[in-house]
């Protein structure tokens, strides 16, 4: 505990832990524990009491709290973040990274990295049509995806083609050019760099909103498919229930994570029950090497920098998407001088700001 009263930090990171089913675990609310994160009494004579847990699933991972700042204990939720006043930083230029070789886009324009990673070029892939459309799989089952799938688009000129995922949430991002985003029958004004929303069950189409200009657009399908499907006609099935499909830019809305920001674009509060997209900034900086709970799809919007794995890098800048699988040690270096902006997909979890 500190003179302020405030919990001691433990550590400003999180305790991966894979739980036993039906154990219960005390958690140290106070900081002073010396078998962290768990009690060990030390908090007696203050104000804090242990925060108890049972594991009731088979399996079960979890993100202890180090830091004692959670406002969701006994898990993380990010705030360790905060309590720094720059994000934690590695050296690019250390003896050991400069010892890390760098790997280059195969024929599939992939940039393979440790443990299933990769950096995938959208310019360099190869793509099919269908309609007005020309599209390649950026991230998939094939790519070794457990979660999510990722779909590159460009629409031509032409009627727009109707595409849709079955039964799994869909969230769309527009990388380039205004659009009009068709969702089972309602039509929404998409500009670029926002995100939209389409329910499990519906199906869409874009279209070029300035006479047929071509727009670029990503579109990620959760639970993870093999490929678009592509129905005859547009259904009228639009689930009034979440009318809110378009989430733009706003500024207002940004989250500070010490020298960084991130903003949520499509998650539970426009309705997508399970996958969620932000878009965040990363000044010149390379991070600390860290995890996720979560499978990551990365897009690279401006900027440019090198994705680190384990004992391998690659080259990423705008267009690229980065493929991370669930607990991969990464980490993103920024190297323009403004930085780089990136918009994150996750499955399964809901904030970004979670790292251990
Ligand atoms: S470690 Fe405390 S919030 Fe993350």
């Amino acid at each position: 505990m500190d003179e302020r009263g405030a919990p001691r930090v433990a550590r400003f990171k999180a305790y991966y832990t894979e739980l036993e089913q039906g154990r219960t675990y005390a958690w140290c609310r106070c900081g002073l524990s010396r078998s962290q994160p768990y009690c060990d009494g030390r908090h007696r004579g203050t104000d804090f009491k242990p925060v108890r847990y049972r594991a009731d699933t088979r399996g079960e991972e979890v993100l202890f709290c180090g830091c004692k700042h959670t406002k969701t204990p006994p898990f993380c939720d990010g705030s360790h973040n905060n309590l720094l006043s720059d994000y934690p930083e590695d050296d690019p230029g250390s003896e050991a990274n400069r010892r890390v070789p760098e790997v280059t886009p195969a024929e599939d324009a992939r940039s393979v990295l440790n443990g299933g990673g990769y950096v995938f070029s959208t310019d360099r892939a190869r793509k099919a049509r269908r309609g007005a459309l020309r599209y390649c799989t950026v991230i998939g089952p094939e790519h070794g995806s457990i979660h999510q799938s990722q779909f590159h688009f460009e629409t031509g000129s032409g009627d727009p083609t109707v595409i849709a995922f079955g039964e799994r949430d869909v969230v769309l991002f527009m990388t380039e050019g205004d659009a009009e985003v068709t969702i089972s029958g309602r039509t929404f004004a998409a500009q670029t760099r926002s995100g939209v929303y389409v329910a499990p069950g519906e199906a869409f189409s874009v279209a070029g909103r300035n006479g047929g200009a071509t727009v670029r657009f990503l579109a990620s399908a959760c639970p993870r498919a093999a490929g678009p499907e592509w129905p005859d006609r547009m259904p009228d099935n639009f689930d009034a229930t979440k009318p809110e499909r378009v989430v733009p830019l706003d500024p207002a809305q940004r989250q500070g994570m010490a020298s960084r920001y991130f903003q949520m674009l499509v998650d539970g509060s426009v309705g997508s029950k399970v996958v969620t997209q932000f878009i965040g900034h990363i000044p010149l900086s390379k991070a600390e090497p860290h995890r996720h709970l979560y499978e990551e799809a990365l897009i690279i919007l401006t900027g440019a920098g090198c994705m680190w794995t384990e004992n391998l890098k690659a080259r990423v800048g705008a267009g690229d998407v980065v493929f991370l699988p669930r607990k991969q040690l990464h980490s993103l270096e920024a190297t323009s001088p403004e930085g780089m902006l990136v918009v994150g997909t996750i499955y399964p979890g809901d904030n970004p700001a979670i790292n251990y």
